[in-house]
């Protein structure tokens, strides 16, 4: 399957999207029929790399047009941050919105900040590969930016579920590396002023997490959680708050490595996840390559490549996790009865499959 499991992920990810541009996160799993920021942004950012720019644009624009049309909640947001006052729930960008653009309910954790980090820096990545100069954005995406430097620079440092979409009245390294990574993105594709104030906000956020966020030289979870976290990769691939080769991301990539891989196998989230027990995560195992993918490690990525690719079954589709050296295995049927079999296929488990095998150049 590993030969056909480039051309079929490419497959896979243009068949659950919309006309309008939305990437379903996964078309056969009740919860995740929606569009999230961040998959999207993950997906469209493999869709460039492959070539398959249509699609990219496409869900810009399916972005944009979402995040336009809520400018005037966006600016109440503001507005009430502004007063020193907690934004009302109805005022906050959603994490993930219905594929015709409706809110998908209060019954989720909707107030996470890093997809619009993601989906800015997708957004400048879009540009670079349709060979356009970063400051060229259309004018419709221009006006999206504008607003989210806005809401970000107004929000950054409010508490908000994390990219698990968990630990809601907490500040996460994570976050705060998606949101450096958007707005140095958005400085780029701004001019004057408005770039000026992006590139301002990023800096104040690389200040707070060194500051907050780092324990014993290696990065913090969330601010007062020294446990490490896989999502803790993305500060340096590809947000670029520290560099690959920092001794803060090296220490940190070596403890992602004791707490979270066990017996070679792939990363898990965090010791202590226990949704569907807490297996390995696909797209965590792919982004750990590529991170060695970009460190020059090509060894240590080619195996991850290949464990990525053992996860898959036998019609070549990827789950969200697999459930091996499991955190806890009691938890596997609890959330089975609960919410059916692991979400499969996740189109973001198959972006970064795609991601990490065009770093590594191999098709
Ligand atoms: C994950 C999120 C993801 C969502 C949709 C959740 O379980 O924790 O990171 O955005 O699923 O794929």
């Amino acid at each position: 399957m590993t030969n056909n499991l480039f051309t079929h992920s490419i497959e896979l990810i243009k068949a659950n999207q919309t006309s309008e541009g939305a990437y379903l996160a996964s078309p056969n799993f009740e919860q995740y029929r929606y569009c999230w920021f961040r998959d999207g942004a993950y997906i469209a950012y493999a869709m460039d790399l492959v070539g398959e720019h249509d699609s990219a644009t496409r869900f810009y624009d399916w972005a944009v047009a979402m995040i336009a049309s809520r400018a005037s909640q966006v600016e109440r947001a503001i507005a009430a941050s502004a007063q020193g006052k907690t934004p009302a729930p109805e005022d906050v960008l959603h994490t993930r919105y219905s594929v015709d653009g409706q809110p998908a309910g209060n019954d989720w954790p909707n107030f996470q900040l890093d997809g619009f980090g993601t989906l800015l820096w997708g957004m400048s990545q879009h540009l670079a590969h349709t060979n356009r100069m970063p400051d060229a954005a259309p004018v419709a995406w221009r006006e999206a930016i504008v607003l989210l430097v806005r809401y970000l620079d107004a929000l950054w440092a409010t508490p908000c579920y994390d990219c698990w979409e968990e630990f809601g009245d907490r500040v996460h390294t994570s976050t705060l590396a998606a949101l450096y990574g958007g707005l140095q993105a958005a400085a780029t594709m701004l001019t004057g002023e408005e770039g000026i104030a992006a590139w301002r906000t990023a800096t104040l956020i690389k200040a707070f997490v060194l500051e907050n966020g780092v324990r014993g030289g290696t990065l913090d979870k969330f601010v007062s959680n020294p446990a490490v976290d896989g999502s803790l990769l993305s500060a340096a691939t590809p947000y670029g708050l520290f560099s690959l080769d920092s001794p803060l991301m090296r220490s940190t990539v070596e403890r992602i490595e004791a707490e979270l891989r066990r017996d070679g196998g792939g990363v898990h989230r965090y010791a202590e996840d226990s949704y569907y027990g807490g297996g390995e995560w696909v797209l965590l195992t792919a982004y750990l390559g590529w991170y060695y993918a970009e460190a020059g490690e090509t060894d240590k990525a080619e195996a991850l490549l290949e464990r990525v690719a053992e996860c898959a079954n036998s019609e070549g589709e990827l789950p969200e996790q697999v459930p091996q050296h499991l955190n806890y295995p009691s938890m596997l049927p609890v959330w089975e009865e609960r919410w059916g079999k692991i979400a499969t296929p996740l189109l973001w488990s198959h972006a970064a499959y795609l991601t990490l095998a065009t770093h590594l150049n191999k098709r």
